[in-house]
């Protein structure tokens, strides 16, 4: 491991007393300690304006945190003894002040040299207090010395305008290099691996092109809704939730050209430019839904939910958008991104339709597909044509497939919180959104989200059982778009034995 901290450094943790830091942040720092993974000499400040003890900050933010062996408990009381918590306001210097002196106190305590008082501030906090956090530190915790950076989290913005407004105020406080903006669908297994899958595969690679490829369809579905986080949601929205961001960053590893280098800002040149070619998303190509209640009247419908403040919410909980990228390769083949809450199931997958075989020998064969399921269970399974075992001629779909849980029995896949905290600490960029890369993204979203945030427009938004596929307009949205689900009827992934 290339620790460029030399060897120290302290995490500060902003919102320590919040949702996130006790659901990903801390148990991310925790699997990175108890495998070696943080510099020896860390130590860890959560900071937030709650008081709590000592005990009660141990106690709130390991909650979440797993352990399978008595090595773990161990490990766990070690990293106890590497953390401490500190409480003040956002918007006060004497606050600022404070926690930069109790940094001070545990870098003389752990006797560090000044050029290795490194810090990091990880943003585990609400929009509304992202700029007089990001002020509050670089005037008085900043450490001029030694390294600094700052670890942001969506949402970034409301749109084009808002999302330049935060990088504005924010590039004046800290440099672009310091900053990582994380999409933590850059952190998950399957999505580190597609740039391998492409580049390392030269079957894949002359295939790769609108005059292989049909359609590309990335799907999101999640079995619960927004209960309890009606407040937080009705303000954005599920384009704004997971697709300006998760899927989008997914479509660009998968269209984007092959970057120069595996070098951080060789990607994310290549992953701007492929954004800079999808023309802002057309009215006509969404299909925008909100769950209601389920059938048997068991599960609540999205205006049902008492966090919700508008009971007249238009705000969509599904979307189907297509988005075309113009260029070379990709020009007219479709893009679909899908995505919804309170739907029959969790998936998260990638599926590429290739073309109908042409002048095809065989009637009714099916179009292969490649397909990258990020989760659960992450696996790459290619459908494809096969003679039917014994006596006959007759061709029928089957798969190659590579399930992870199949073939790597004794891996365990690290959250991608403990990826990309891992890259914080070793200077690396790449799956970390740069800011060029966000004002492209918001671009091809702020028509579409303008005109739905408009009450006057009145879009069509249908609707969907709690627990159902989607809307049924559903299945005409992906034909429209050239996705064809001929002759799929018969096959199923996985086989019965392995599901
Ligand atoms: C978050 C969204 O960014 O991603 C949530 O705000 C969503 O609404 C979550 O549930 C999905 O992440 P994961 O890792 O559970 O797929």
């Amino acid at each position: 491991v290339q620790h460029e901290l030399h060897g120290a450094v302290t995490i500060v943790v902003l919102g320590a007393s919040g949702d996130l830091a006790k659901k990903k942040t801390y148990p991310a720092l925790f699997g990175l300690f108890k495998n070696g993974f943080l510099p020896s000499n860390t130590h860890i400040v959560g900071y937030a304006r709650t008081k709590m003890t000592h005990d009660q900050y141990l106690e709130r933010v390991t909650q979440y945190i797993k352990l399978g062996t008595e090595e773990d408990k161990a490990k766990l009381n070690a990293f106890k003894q590497v953390t401490s918590y500190q409480s003040g306001q956002y918007d006060q210097a004497e606050s600022w002040i404070a926690l930069n002196q109790a940094i001070e106190q545990s870098e003389q305590d752990r006797q560090l040299q000044p050029a290795q008082r490194n810090r990091v501030y990880y943003m585990a906090l609400p929009p509304s207090v992202f700029i007089p956090v990001a002020q509050g530190i670089k005037q008085h915790v900043y450490n001029a010395t030694a390294i600094n950076r700052l670890v942001v989290e969506k949402p970034f913005g409301m749109d084009t305008e808002s999302s330049n407004e935060l990088g504005d105020a924010l590039g004046a406080l800290f440099k672009e290099e310091e900053i990582y903006r994380i999409d933590h669908y850059l952190g998950k297994e399957m999505v580190k691996n597609v740039m391998n899958l492409r580049f390392a595969n030269i079957f894949f690679a002359h295939a790769w092109d609108r005059q292989f490829i049909d359609n590309v369809q990335i799907t999101f579905k999640e079995p619960f809704g927004t209960e309890g986080r009606g407040g937080y949601f009705d303000d954005f929205g599920i384009i704004r939730d997971v697709m300006q961001n998760h899927l989008l960053q997914v479509l660009t590893l998968i269209a984007m050209e092959r970057p120069i280098s595996t070098d951080s800002e060789a990607i994310r040149d290549e992953k701007v430019k492929v954004l800079k070619c999808i023309r802002p998303i057309k009215l006509d190509n969404a299909l925008l839904g909100q769950y209601v209640g389920d059938l048997d009247g068991k599960k609540p419908g999205y205006l049902d939910d008492d966090s919700l403040k508008n009971k007249e919410s238009q705000t969509p909980t599904f979307a189907a958008l297509a988005l075309f990228i113009e260029n070379e390769r990709w020009e007219g083949v479709p893009f679909v991104l899908k995505a919804g809450k309170a739907l029959n199931e969790a998936k998260v997958e990638v599926r590429i339709q290739f073309k109908n075989v042409a002048g095809n020998l065989y009637d009714d064969t099916a179009r292969n597909e490649l397909v990258i399921r990020i989760q659960p269970k992450e696996s790459v399974y290619m459908k494809f044509n096969s003679k039917q075992p014994g006596l006959s001629y007759q061709t029928i779909q089957t798969d190659l497939d590579l399930s992870y849980h199949d073939r790597y029995t004794d891996l365990a896949i690290p959250d991608a919180y403990e990826s990309l905290i891992l890259d914080v600490l070793r200077n690396d960029h790449s799956n970390f959104v740069r800011d060029d890369e966000l004002e492209a993204s918001w671009k091809i979203f702020t028509p579409l989200l303008h005109a739905i945030d408009d009450p006057k427009q009145h879009l069509p938004l249908v609707t969907y059982p709690y627990g159902s596929r989607g809307p049924q307009e559903l299945n005409a949205f992906v034909e429209k778009f050239g996705y064809d689900r001929s002759n799929s009827d018969a096959y199923t992934w996985p086989r019965q034995s392995m599901a």
